[in-house]
């Protein structure tokens, strides 16, 4: 596929996309959606790869959904196309994926910086669910996934004023990870997947695997499940590896095995 709405390249073992629709703010239209699931299905499935970053531009990540794709659109069409369940597909990728937010962060740019594993902000980035001024609502995951990130009271506050949230009150709510100097955002994730592509891929992906588990069932099903995949991890040569290494005081030789 060619793409025209986002830039990818590869830093290491690292998979770098970039959203690239300056004028537009970065709207997700679903030539953008098409793209972004290309390019991560893509890096999934490239055995040199062991994490990706997605970014925008240092004004915005994504200003929304792109509300001119939108605004014809009858329930009809919406329904039928089942609109936005393509975005499903994005989050189906078992390498992890960080978000790394600079500028605006709106709307379906915010649930999908939500729906990278974690997000890395720059200090003038400036997360928000104004869907309720246009007349609508999150639609992307906003209403469940902010929730699950700070709490219900901060979740309404966001989606019924709309109002944005800064970075330092996005790490304060647990939203962000960690905030970096706008300058230093791209560099920063890109070493953050870097030092997550070092690590063995099948411990790295159960880890992804078992703490999403951790928003999908009960504590006790999600420590089971927690468990299995543990003793599951010592079926690999990496576990023996990884182990030997701090033993013998070198750096382990992971060989995804
Ligand atoms: C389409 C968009 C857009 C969007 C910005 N643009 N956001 N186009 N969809 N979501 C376009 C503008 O129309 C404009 O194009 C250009 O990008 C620059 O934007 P400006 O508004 O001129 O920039 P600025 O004054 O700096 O303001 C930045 C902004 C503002 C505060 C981010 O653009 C804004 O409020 N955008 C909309 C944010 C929003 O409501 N997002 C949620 C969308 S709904 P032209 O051609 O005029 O230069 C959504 C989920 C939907 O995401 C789920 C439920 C259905």
């Amino acid at each position: 596929m060619t793409y025209e709405t986002i830039l990818t390249e590869t830093r290491g073992k690292v998979g770098l996309i970039t959203l690239n629709r300056p004028k537009a703010l970065n709207a997700l239209n679903s030539r953008v959606l098409a793209e972004l699931v290309a390019a991560v299905t893509d890096f999934g499935s490239n055995a040199d790869i062991g994490a990706m970053v997605v970014t925008g531009s240092e004004k915005a990540f994504a200003a929304g959904a792109d509300i001119k794709e939108m605004q014809a659109l009858s329930y009809a069409d919406a329904y039928t196309q089942d609109f936005f369940v393509g975005w499903e597909d994005f989050t189906r990728t078992r390498k992890p994926i960080i978000a790394a937010v600079a500028g605006y962060a709106l709307g379906g740019g915010c649930e999908l910086a939500m729906m990278c594993d974690f997000i890395i902000a720059a200090d003038n980035a400036k997360f928000g669910q104004p869907e309720i001024t246009l007349g609508v609502m999150p639609g992307m995951g906003g209403s469940q996934r902010l929730t699950r990130f700070v709490g219900k009271s901060k979740a309404m506050d966001m989606c019924l004023t709309g109002r944005m949230m800064d970075a330092q009150e996005a790490e304060r709510s647990g939203l962000v990870s960690r905030v970096v100097p706008a300058s230093d955002l791209v560099e920063e994730a890109v070493k953050a997947a870097a030092k997550i592509a070092e690590f063995s891929l099948p411990s790295v992906m159960m880890t992804k695997e078992a703490v999403n588990r951790a928003y999908e069932t009960t504590l006790g099903e999600g420590l089971r499940f927690e468990r299995r995949l543990f003793h599951s991890l010592f079926a690999f040569e990496d576990q023996k590896e990884g182990m030997a290494a701090f033993a013998e005081k070198r750096k382990p030789n992971f060989t995804n095995r």
